[in-house]
């Protein structure tokens, strides 16, 4: 099948410009054994080039392209498939846009299409190649830098590991994960992230209880959360916990029980977050909402989690607007490689200003995707990044620092 790969990218400051034409002449021949044809535009800043060819040949190629260092910042923008090569008269061909005057550069490049049917006015490879030429979109082209500038420091839990957590007959224990604000180095919140009794996964904690079992131990289970807060002496940051919306239908006196464990614990509502997933808010949002309410007016702050990984997202948001959703880490992962990514957590972003609604990036697990979204503009961040969930207790924390120029 023939397969197009689209991405963009930028043109490292140290390589002087003579040197393109000698890597487009290598390109060409190498293109030109596998079959694979295109075209690569260049701005004086950023490249965007086309490959088409078959899947495992582009692969290869874009593989190779990937790892050089005379430009970064590379963005998959499109991978698609085509019945026939809009560029298939050329190995590889530059075509330096600033060549030619505005006017006639979108037919010059055009021209050197081979294909009458798929340049098209609805062909998205057209569209794209349109936008870049005429310069439209660029606030989107995010500069990161490399991510050999920056190191990880090391800042060791900030409280000292008191005694050993274990309350009497507790059925679970808690992992704490911080939520970070790396531009002020702060702690902003610990996620307390449930284990079995002897530590072990959450699967292993909600396989040991039966459906009827569920809702309750849901709830109850925050005692522990709670008394963990206490226990690390917990104060200037929010603790969030994961709660299934249903427990709080299912048990009627479940937010005074939390309302009383918040306060047996020394700590106030306002502390507490509550998180919930799309999909189980969904499924019965009229009830849910009744549940929610009643957290509200106790003072308890709500998050959306996982957001974007089920089918309700925007649908949700629509209806409920919490104060922090948290955007699920598929979409994270790799966000700084993948257009798509970019393009829906850049929409997230926007939206979530629009309405006041901060926004927490999780499973970060990259320097990389960490600088794209810090330069997207999103300030809170969760992931082993940063630091790991540490059962009952406090985690280093992994702060990254711009190394000195030597
Ligand atoms: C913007 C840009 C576009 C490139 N395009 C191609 C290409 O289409 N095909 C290719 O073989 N190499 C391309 N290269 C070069 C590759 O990164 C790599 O240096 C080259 O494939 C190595 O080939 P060699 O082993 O034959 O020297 C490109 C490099 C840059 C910076």
């Amino acid at each position: 099948m023939l397969s197009t790969l689209i991405y963009r990218s930028r043109l490292s400051v140290e390589v002087a410009l003579d040197v393109l034409e000698q890597v487009v002449a290598r390109a060409k021949v190498n293109n030109e054994k596998i079959n694979v044809t295109g075209i690569l535009l260049f701005d004086g800043e950023h490249f965007f080039q086309v490959l088409e060819g078959s899947v495992e040949s582009v692969n290869a190629v874009y593989d190779r392209i990937s790892k050089d260092t005379r430009h970064y910042n590379l963005v998959e923008l499109l991978r698609d498939y085509a019945p026939s090569r809009r560029f298939g008269n050329a190995g590889m061909e530059l075509f330096d846009l600033r060549c030619y005057d505005k006017a006639s550069v979108l037919q010059a490049v055009l021209a050197k299409g081979t294909s009458q049917y798929a340049l098209t006015y609805d062909d998205r490879v057209l569209k794209f190649i349109r936008t870049f030429v005429a310069g439209n979109n660029k606030e989107a082209f995010i500069n990161t830098g490399s991510s050999s500038r920056w190191d990880l420091i090391q800042q060791p839990a900030v409280a000292p590991q008191k005694s050993r957590f274990m309350q009497k007959d507790q059925a679970c224990q808690f992992a704490l994960q911080p939520i970070v604000d790396v531009a002020n180095r702060e702690i902003i919140s610990f996620e307390a992230l449930i284990r079995s009794a002897e530590g072990g996964s959450p699967a292993t904690y909600f396989a040991s209880l039966s459906k009827d079992q569920l809702y309750q131990a849901d709830v109850e289970s925050k005692r522990t959360a709670f008394a963990l807060a206490k226990h690390i002496g917990l104060v200037n940051q929010t603790l969030s916990v994961n709660l299934l919306p249903m427990s709080l239908v299912m048990n009627k006196g479940a937010v005074d029980f939390l309302l009383e464990e918040i306060k047996f614990h020394g700590l106030v509502p306002e502390q507490v977050v509550v998180e919930v997933t799309e999909d189980e808010v969904i499924s019965r949002f009229d009830e849910f909402e009744i549940a929610i309410n009643q957290l509200r007016s106790a003072g308890i702050g709500l998050a959306i989690d996982d957001f974007g990984a089920g089918f309700a997202g925007l649908s949700l948001l629509a209806q409920f607007q919490p104060e922090k959703i948290k955007i699920d880490r598929n979409i994270i992962c790799d966000v700084h490689k993948s257009g798509p990514k970019q393009a829906i957590v850049q929409a997230m972003i926007k939206c979530c200003s629009l309405l006041e609604i901060s926004v927490i990036a999780e499973g970060v697990e990259k320097i990389e995707e960490w600088l794209w979204l810090e330069a997207a503009g999103i300030r809170y961040f969760q992931g082993f990044l940063f630091a790991r969930p540490q059962l009952n207790g406090l985690p280093a924390v992994n702060w990254p620092e711009k190394k000195k120029r030597a």
